[in-house]
């Protein structure tokens, strides 16, 4: 967290992607401020770039205009080691589809962040641990997750982005493929990890029964936001 509380500063954001001989203007000059334990709902119809800002915001991709400040770091002027580094640090990714790794246990799974950062090996287990109890895992935690639910799969996939205590988390439709009730689960978690952990989290979604349950509710239109 920087001292100002702001962990996610976007300011006036373009995307414009080739298509055949044409092209299509993704983000419009879009802009959006995002404080430390606050979790945003990013709405809209299909096509309306919310995949887009959050990949500009969790440094997947990068703009063709504008500016952004994640966890007090200006990041459009550092090089792909530099971006690769902050990111692996600073932003916890959850998708739709889980993105678990099929060979590897819950508890692998979910250490594995710890693992590409070099954290030590006692401080691993305290924080795995510590994220498989929050997350109700810890039953689990030796086993595949083909031999999960897709809630269970997604808190799994929760826990993994959590465990490093990042500044940022960006989750892309986290409940699309889940029932309602499981749906209302996962963002109410992802809410309060959000609030215990001073996360700044942005969570893309349809659903309009999950952005209620967010602090914060935005609304994107063809790459301009309402
Ligand atoms: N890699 C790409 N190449 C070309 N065009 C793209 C690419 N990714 C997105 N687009 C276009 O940019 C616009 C915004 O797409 P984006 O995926 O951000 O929308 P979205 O709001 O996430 O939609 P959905 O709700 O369907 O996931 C769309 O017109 C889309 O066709
Ligand atoms: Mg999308």
């Amino acid at each position: 967290m920087n001292p100002t509380g702001t962990t996610v500063r976007l300011t006036d954001l373009h995307k414009r992607y080739r298509v055949g001989d044409g092209y299509a203007d993704a983000l419009k000059g879009v802009s959006l401020d995002v404080a430390a334990g606050e979790i945003v709902a990013l709405t809209g119809p299909s096509g309306s770039g919310k995949s887009t800002l959050l990949n500009l915001c969790g440094l997947i991709d990068a703009p063709d205009r504008g500016t952004r400040e994640i966890a007090g770091t200006a990041v459009d002027q550092l090089d792909e080691i530099a971006l690769t580094a902050l990111r692996r640090e600073k932003v916890g990714f959850i998708f739709q589809g889980f993105n678990l790794v099929p060979v590897m246990t819950v508890y692998d799974n979910v250490e594995y962040p710890l693992l590409l950062l070099g954290t030590p090996a006692v401080e691993r287990k305290t924080q795995v641990m510590a994220l498989l109890q929050r997350t109700g895992l810890e039953a689990f935690s030796q086993r595949l997750p083909d031999a999960l639910s897709g809630g269970q799969r997604q808190r799994v996939a929760i826990a993994r982005a959590l465990v490093k205590s990042p500044a940022l988390v960006i989750a892309d439709e986290p409940t699309a493929n889940l029932d309602s009730t499981t749906a209302q689960q996962i963002v109410d978690l992802l809410r309060e990890l959000a609030h215990e952990r001073a996360a700044a989290v942005v969570v893309a979604t349809h659903d309009e029964r999950m952005s209620s349950h967010c602090d914060r509710v935005l609304r994107l239109a063809d790459g301009v936001m309402l």
